[in-house]
């Protein structure tokens, strides 16, 4: 038989981490669905995206492993969204350990293994990082490359 799994996340700066969940997740289910977190939602969670719903939404859904994407606007719609689609699996990075557990009683709960060294965050604090580079310090870090530059040549 057929067997559905459900994942919620926000893929900000979709990224490996989010791919590998999705291609692991595949591995032991025929149809995934992809609960995306809305821009609402986020700032409740006190998160802010650098790429907005619509575009977060868009690249999800163009993942090959994604057979449908909808939105994640609350907390608790899982238990909703378990019995619509009439899911298997509700599948989240260990992360959430324990924090579904009571799901248990209508589908399987997994908790995966993250992708160890990558997440939105790390990806937001090194753009952060070159945002806040002054002039002057741009200036110096162009003086030595091009003192290497002189020294190769
Ligand atoms: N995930 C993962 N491996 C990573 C990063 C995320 O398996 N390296 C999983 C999370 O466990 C979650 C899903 O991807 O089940 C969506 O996570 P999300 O919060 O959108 O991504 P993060 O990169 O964890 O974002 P943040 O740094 O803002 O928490």
């Amino acid at each position: 038989m057929k067997k559905t799994a459900i994942t919620y996340g926000t893929f900000d700066l979709f990224h490996y981490g989010h791919l590998r969940l999705f291609q692991r997740i595949k591995e032991f289910s025929d149809y995934l669905i992809v609960a995306v977190s809305t821009d609402e939602f986020n700032q409740l969670k006190g998160k802010k995206t650098i790429i907005p719903f619509e575009n977060r939404i868009e690249i999800v859904k163009n993942i090959r492993y994604v057979d449908k994407v909808i939105a994640e606007e609350s907390w608790d719609q899982k238990l909703n969204d378990i019995k619509n689609y009439n899911v298997n699996f509700l599948v989240m990075g260990d992360d959430w350990k324990g924090k579904f557990d009571e799901l248990n009683n209508y589908c399987e709960v997994i908790y995966l293994p993250r992708t160890d060294g990558i997440s939105s965050s790390l990806l937001k604090n090194s753009l952060s990082g070159f945002r806040n580079l002054d002039i002057s310090s741009i200036n110096s870090a162009l003086e030595i490359l091009q003192q290497i530059r002189n020294q190769l040549s």
